[in-house]
């Protein structure tokens, strides 16, 4: 359940820089808890440098982020975080189940022995993402969704009120995707998790995304999923035409395919400010995307902490 009175993270004129550049600027939105959200820019806009702002990894040069109604870091035990091409790189040679356990024992200091609960809870979270019967293959002996799939929960193992992931859904087939996506859905109508994920294509999303963070022009701004597919702000954004195509069923999906509509390809961020100027007024948040079947187009193709709200998987 969305509750847009409610935000779970708070951006307010938010900047930040890298190696002395501005990355992105005037971030200034909110995202209600409940929410499913995808981060959404081309390459090199900055959206896992959202994700490190938000985890307080990385300081902002401007501006403050709350998340979880405190400062961006402070609430890091009530967050899980599943970061880009996680377990691609190392720790390849473990259990399935200890990787799992490190999401609650890595940052103890020393050895200490893992409690009866802390395996249960392992066990529980390797049920609920179907690992069960892979728990003693080691992490290389796993296929990519699997792998994905552990790696959500490591992250899940101490009941988070809200997951981050930076592209779950990449370098994953059509069928890997969709068993993440339904686990995100699980988690976010049967125990009113919010999420937020960077992602690329927005059509395999369509079904369980309620809002998006775009970033255009090196600003970052939040809106409902209505107000993201339009045809011209995904087409700017994109730097590519973009189609939002209707169905007479009203399924809804978005289309990079050139054929529907030659045109010439439009260079990232070439409009004036003034021409977007509608896309970096703040939107209203109003009503909430509510297509419950989307049509798939293959054009393109953190710790332990005992709180309030904890969500028991
Ligand atoms: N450690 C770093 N030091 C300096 N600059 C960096 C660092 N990491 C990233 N950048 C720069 O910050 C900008 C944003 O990078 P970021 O990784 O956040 O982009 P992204 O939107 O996640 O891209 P992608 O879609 O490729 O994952 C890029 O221009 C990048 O070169
Ligand atoms: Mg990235």
């Amino acid at each position: 359940m969305v509750d847009t009175q409610n935000p779970i993270i708070e951006f307010k004129d938010a900047a930040v820089k890298r190696s002395h550049r501005v990355i992105w600027s005037h971030g200034n939105f909110s995202i209600p808890r409940g929410s499913v959200t995808a981060i959404v820019g081309t390459n090199g806009t900055g959206k896992t440098t959202m994700l490190a702002v938000e985890l307080g990894i990385l300081p902002l040069s401007q501006g403050t982020v709350r998340i979880l109604d405190k400062p961006a870091g402070k609430a890091n035990a009530r967050i899980g975080y599943v970061p880009q091409n996680y377990t691609s790189a190392g720790e390849s040679n473990i259990t399935v189940f200890d990787f799992v356990m490190l999401g609650i024992s890595a940052n103890r200091w020393g050895f200490i022995p893992t409690t009866r609960r802390e395996r249960d809870a392992v066990r529980h979270t390797l049920e609920f993402v179907q690992l069960t019967e892979q728990a003693q293959l080691r992490l290389n002996e796993l296929s990519g969704g699997q792998r994905q799939r552990a790696a959500i929960a490591q992250a899940l193992v101490n009941n988070p009120e809200l997951l981050i992931l930076d592209e779950p859904l990449a370098n994953l087939d059509v069928a890997s995707q969709n068993s993440v996506i339904e686990l995100l859905a699980r988690l976010n109508k049967e125990f009113g998790m919010t999420i937020q994920m960077v992602a690329h294509d927005l059509n395999v999303l369509l079904p369980v995304l309620t809002g998006a963070v775009y970033l255009l022009d090196g600003h970052p701004h939040y809106a409902d999923m209505d107000n993201v597919l339009d045809s011209d702000l995904l087409t700017h954004l994109y730097g590519t035409k973009v189609e939002v195509i209707t169905t007479p069923q009203g399924d809804m999906f978005v289309t990079h395919n050139s054929l529907i509509e030659p045109t010439t390809r439009i260079e990232h961020d070439t409009h004036s400010v003034d021409e977007a100027a509608h896309w970096h007024t703040p939107s209203s948040v109003s009503s909430i995307h509510s297509s419950s079947s989307v049509s798939l187009t293959d054009t393109n193709r953190v710790q332990n902490e005992e709180s309030e709200g904890h969500h028991d998987f």
